[in-house]
């Protein structure tokens, strides 16, 4: 893999923010691994698709699939995010809507992260009415002490605590997406 130390900072500071690094991304993708076989082993035989959540979960989806050694097929579906905020304005919005038809398919939502547990009781609601064979949900992050929801997550990668993260997909404000780790930001 090609080393360089810009694109895996220790830590990265914005104006009075300063993020410090959580998840290095070895035990990330380590982990996403070890997901991507579960998957592979329980949906032997089947057809899964995998319906990313975005925009946090793409790199996620896409390591994770590259793992899953079965058929599978994947599409993406858009919610309204925080906007630029660290915290839920508690409302959820469709903003782009699924092409694939998914009854009597077998579906796993993918996440990127899961913080009171809105997001992905939306999601679940939605893709439950439209009658999928089965339905799981992966997230690679959740924080337990947020969840203000009863949600089930099938598969999860990290339990982590309250504070906000960003990188391997998460953003503040949209920025570092593009990170290659996980980093937290320190109060
Ligand atoms: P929930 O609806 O409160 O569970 O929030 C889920 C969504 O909020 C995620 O899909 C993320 O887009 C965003 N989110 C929650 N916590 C964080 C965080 O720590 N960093 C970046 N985004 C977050």
């Amino acid at each position: 893999m090609r080393e360089h130390n810009d694109l895996n900072p220790e830590v990265i500071r914005s104006g009075s923010d300063v993020f410090k690094i959580f998840l290095p991304e070895e035990k990330i993708l380590n982990r996403v691994a070890e997901i991507g076989e579960e998957i592979s082993t329980e949906y032997k035989g089947k057809f899964p698709i995998l319906i990313g959540v975005l925009n946090g979960s793409f790199m996620f989806l896409a390591d994770l699939m590259k793992n899953i050694s079965i058929k599978c097929e994947m599409d993406f579906i858009k919610l309204s995010s925080y906007g630029d905020e660290k915290i839920s304005s508690g409302k959820v919005k469709l903003i782009k809507e699924l092409n694939a038809d998914i009854e009597d398919r077998h579906v796993i939502i993918v996440e990127d992260i899961v913080d009171s547990g809105l997001s992905i009781k939306y999601m679940r609601e939605l893709i439950e009415s439209m009658k999928p064979a089965s339905l799981k949900i992966a997230s690679l992050l959740l924080k337990p002490n947020s969840l203000k929801y009863d949600v089930k997550i099938d598969y999860i990668g990290f339990e982590i605590p309250d504070a906000f993260v960003v990188g391997y997909g998460l953003d503040y404000a949209q920025k570092y997406r593009n990170l290659r780790s996980i980093y937290a930001l320190s109060e």
